[in-house]
Parts: structure tokens; sequence; C-alpha cells
């Protein structure tokens, strides 16, 4: 069995991290907005090139998705990815108290806050809490939050992202190196707008920067992949892939569903290019339909 196919962005990822720093040509030090449609890739980049760049650079990496659960407030998720992180920093710290027989309530009191209460009325804000969790590891922070728009879908989830604002400057001002670095990614341009553009808006200022589609690299590389998967020496040529991903609107899941659909239907590779020269409207057809919805 072949490995999962994965392609991987690292040079854009650390051109991104440049951004967040304030290095590069690209300014996100008060945000960096990524919007790019629905299924081209969007959670995978963070998840396999965001975050180990960030880790490399010596960051604490907070990763939350709105659209994980969409029964919970997006509040509530964004204050859970906070709270898990500090309690994982507590950890190791009052294993070490107790082992020293300290006692388990002083050392919480001092050193941590109610992790239940964050966010809550006479419990530590949102803000707080991130200070605190900056302290305590040492690191620069990143929190990078997937489908972000859908936090203004709540009161809650809209106070939250104002509380983010707050402790992005609060951990940035006057600092030489930035405390709290911010992600936010959407499918949908228009609604990440909408946490920019007005003076009201809680990102006022910042810009949303279009994320690019995968690129011709991608395809080069899944060619490679699927060779080996063919005991018959066949081969796709990355010509005739690239024209089926321009058609699909350059989704990964649905290019994977055209070759397989050429492989057990038309007996394989040179029967993709039939496939594509007969049915390109039929599959540009397909894919608009399953992801209009
Ligand atoms: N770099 C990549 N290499 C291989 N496959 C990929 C890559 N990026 C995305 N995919 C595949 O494409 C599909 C969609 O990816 P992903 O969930 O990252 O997109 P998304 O833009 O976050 O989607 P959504 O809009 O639903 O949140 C997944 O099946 C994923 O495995
Ligand atoms: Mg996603």
């Amino acid at each position: 069995m072949a490995e999962p196919f994965t392609y991987r962005r690292t040079a854009l990822a650390a051109s991104y991290c440049d951004a967040l720093e304030g290095r590069g040509i690209l300014d996100a030090t008060s945000g960096l907005f990524l919007a790019a449609p629905r299924r081209t890739g969007k959670s995978t980049f963070l998840r396999e090139d965001m975050v180990p760049e960030m880790r490399a650079r010596g960051w604490q990496t907070l990763y939350v998705d709105l659209w994980s659960d969409r029964s919970r407030d997006p509040a509530e998720l964004i204050i859970a990815v906070v709270r898990d992180t500090l309690a994982q920093l507590d950890g190791p710290v009052l294993k070490a108290a107790k082992s020293v027989g300290l006692d388990k309530l002083n050392v919480l009191g001092a050193l941590s806050l109610d992790l239940s209460k964050i966010g809550q009325p006479g419990g530590a804000t949102l803000s707080d809490a991130l200070e605190r969790l900056h302290t305590k590891s040492g690191k620069p922070l990143v929190l990078l939050v997937d489908e972000a728009q859908h936090a203004l879908s709540t009161e809650a989830g809209t106070r939250a992202m104002f509380a983010l604002k707050a402790a992005r400057d609060r951990l940035n001002q006057g600092r030489a190196i930035r405390g709290l670095h911010l992600v936010m990614t959407g499918s949908n341009r228009d609604k990440l707008t909408h946490l920019v553009l007005r003076r009201s808006e809680p990102f006022y200022g910042a810009g949303v920067t279009r994320f690019p589609l995968l690129d011709r690299g991608f395809v080069e590389a899944y060619a490679e992949w699927l060779k080996p998967q063919f005991a018959d020496g066949k081969s796709f040529s990355a010509d005739t892939l690239e024209r089926a991903f321009t058609l699909v609107g350059r989704r990964p899941e649905m290019l994977k569903r055209v070759v397989g659909e050429a492989v057990a239907d038309w007996g394989g590779a040179q029967a993709l290019d039939a496939l594509i020269e007969r049915n390109a409207q039929e599959i540009q057809h397909r894919a608009w339909q399953e992801f209009a919805s």
C-alpha cells in the first residue's frame, strides 16, 4: 500500500510566517486572513504545512476549526482550545508540585486560572487567558482559526473575535518579539471580509489574502504518486491530469474521483484523455453540482 498522498507547500507556509512576523513583502502583523473556495485544501495546508513550520520556529500553536462541531457556539470552541493548551502546560507543573508535597489548590491558585470559567462572568477573560498562556509557555503564540467567518454567526462568537483582537494588541504592542499571531481562514471571502472591513468590525484595518489554489506542482506530484500503483507500467500524464484538475475547480477529491472512474470504467491511463475529451462538460457539471450546495 502506498502512503496517502499529500502535496506540501512549505515555501508558501514559510512566507506566511514571515508575513506574520512583519518580515515579508506581505504584512500580516495584524492577522493573516486567507480565503479560498470549499474543498481546495485550506485545512490540509494549515495542518500539514503551517503548523509544522510554526513549531519549527518555536511557536506555540493552537488550532481550532469553527465548523468542527456545529452544535457548539464558536466562542466555546475558541475558549476550549485555549483552555486545553493551558491545561497541557499546567500538567507538568502540577505533577512537580505534587511530588514535593505542595498543596494542589495553592498551586492552582498561584499558577493557573480557573480553567472552567474562562470567558464567563467572574472568570478570566479570553484575553487574560491568552496572556497567561503566553507567559507560561514562554513562546510566541499563534492561534489558527479555520472557518473564522462562522464566529460572526453568534453574539458570543463575535465577542470572542473582539477579545482576540484585544489580546493581539496587548501581546504585540511595544514588544520586540510579537506574542500573538492570528491566522484565520474562510471559504467565503465576502463573509471573511466582514471581520476586517469596517471600523465596527473586530479586525478593522487588516486585509483578506486570496489563498492560492493548488498548482501544477500538485498535479505533477500526484502523477508521480500514481505511477507505482499500476502494475502494467501505465501512467497518467501530468498534462492530462492538469486538464482534469482545472475542470473540477482544482479540487483534489474530485480529481481523485475522475481518475478512479477512468481506471474502473475505461481501463486506465490513456482512457483518461478520452474520458476528459468526451465528458469534459459532464465532469464539470457534476463537480459544480456537488459543490454548489
Ligand atoms: N496538499 C494536498 N495534497 C493532497 N490532498 C489534498 C491536499 N489539500 C487538500 N487535499 C484533499 O482535498 C480535500 C479537501 O481538503 P481540505 O479539507 O483541506 O479543504 P478545505 O478547503 O479545508 O475544505 P472545506 O471547505 O470543506 O473546509 C481532502 O480530501 C484533502 O485530503
Ligand atoms: Mg477546511
